[in-house]
């Protein structure tokens, strides 16, 4: 048990962030207007090459001239392995409103690539007297993104968030599969001749929390490529919740309902988790470490647990947006390479 505190991930809600083309630009008002958390305004791959540089000027007018409201607003960059990324974020850095909350940086690998480009945001930071600190996130969805994903998770004080990317991730592994994401056919057990059919996904997600918890990170399920399969998104989206992820992202409108849904905690589930509260506080007053609530056994970390749904009901509720600074109770667990 270490003697240090688990730093908080930022304090806003990130339950669904809708991803668009930036090369389509008719679409951004829709995604303003939707009830997603975060946007996420693609310059990656879903821009072919050709339409690189007007995506990239289509994107800085939509930071100025569209109202996002309250969400948060980000914008994916181009992979550190192709020549776009340098020049997204340089005319991100100097050209875009600082409305801009945070940056995508896809394809991560390794802490130093985080250190690569937090040291060209600084300096132009620095240069242009930007007042507002640009907050990172990152997706792994390589082989070499999962083996260093503890290290990367601890790389820069500007990360914010961490997603899995699964196509990617598959195609990085080598997996036999064209599917974005959900139950893979292929991969299943057999028990007394029923096929049952686990999680492939489960170990990347395991591993991307366990780093995301660790340094106060928000951990976030990516894609789901079959937006006409509504009970295979919920599926996938409640494991993730289950595992501990925060949200989900959407490639189509029509998933930010469903992930609205599953990752905001039910009435029942935030009912119950407050009985438990009440249930330690009684106990607490009769000097008792544990108790029975509703038939099972209740303990301190009960109220851990319990603590979870509640703090996450009433950050949802509250709306509170706190795009700046993600908030690290211990900065020392803070490292730079
Ligand atoms: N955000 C907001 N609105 C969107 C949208 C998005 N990502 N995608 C489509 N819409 C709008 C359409 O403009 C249309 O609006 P209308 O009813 O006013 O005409 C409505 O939603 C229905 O769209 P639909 O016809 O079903 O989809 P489409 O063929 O226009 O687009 C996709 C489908 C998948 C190409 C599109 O949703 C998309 O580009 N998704 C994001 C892809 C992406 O960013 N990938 C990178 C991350 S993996
Ligand atoms: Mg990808």
């Amino acid at each position: 048990m270490s003697f240090r505190v688990q730093p908080q991930p930022p304090a806003r809600p990130n339950r669904c962030q809708l991803f668009g083309p930036g090369s389509r630009p008719q679409i951004f008002e829709k995604m303003a207007a939707s009830a997603a958390d975060v946007v996420n305004l693609d310059l990656e791959d879903s821009v072919a090459p050709d339409d690189k540089a007007e995506a990239r000027r289509s994107v800085i007018a939509a930071t100025r001239d569209v109202d996002w409201g309250r969400k948060t607003l980000s914008v994916r960059i181009n992979g550190l392995d192709t020549p776009w990324w340098y020049r997204d974020v340089v005319d991100l850095l100097e050209q875009a409103d600082e409305r801009l909350d945070l940056i995508m940086i896809p394809k991560v690998g390794c802490a130093a690539d985080l250190y690569a480009v937090d040291a060209l945001v600084s300096a132009i930071e620095a240069a242009n007297g930007r007042h507002k600190r640009l907050g990172f996130e990152v997706i792994i969805e390589t082989a070499a993104g999962i083996t260093h994903v503890a290290e990367i998770a601890a790389a820069s004080p500007r990360l914010q968030a961490m997603s899995l990317g699964a196509a990617d991730f598959a195609a990085s592994m080598g997996m036999q599969t064209t599917g974005i994401g959900g139950t893979q056919e292929n991969y299943y057990m057999l028990h007394e001749g029923q096929r049952h059919w686990p999680d492939p996904w489960h170990w990347a997600q395991a591993a991307i929390v366990a780093a995301c918890r660790t340094h106060g990170v928000l951990p976030v399920d990516g894609p789901f490529g079959d937006f006409s399969d509504d009970n295979g998104f919920r599926a996938q989206a409640r494991r993730s919740a289950t595992l501990g992820m925060v949200g989900k992202w959407a490639i189509h409108p029509k998933q930010v309902a469903l992930a609205n849904e599953v990752f905001t905690p039910s009435d029942k589930a935030v009912a119950e988790a407050r009985g438990i509260l009440h249930a330690m506080e009684v106990a607490k007053r009769s000097g008792q470490g544990a108790a029975v609530f509703d038939g099972r056994l209740v303990d301190l970390a009960s109220i851990r647990q319990a603590e979870v749904v509640v703090r996450q009901a009433e950050m949802i509720a509250g709306g509170h947006r706190e795009a700046a600074e993600p908030q690290r109770l211990n900065p020392e667990l803070t490292t730079r390479p």
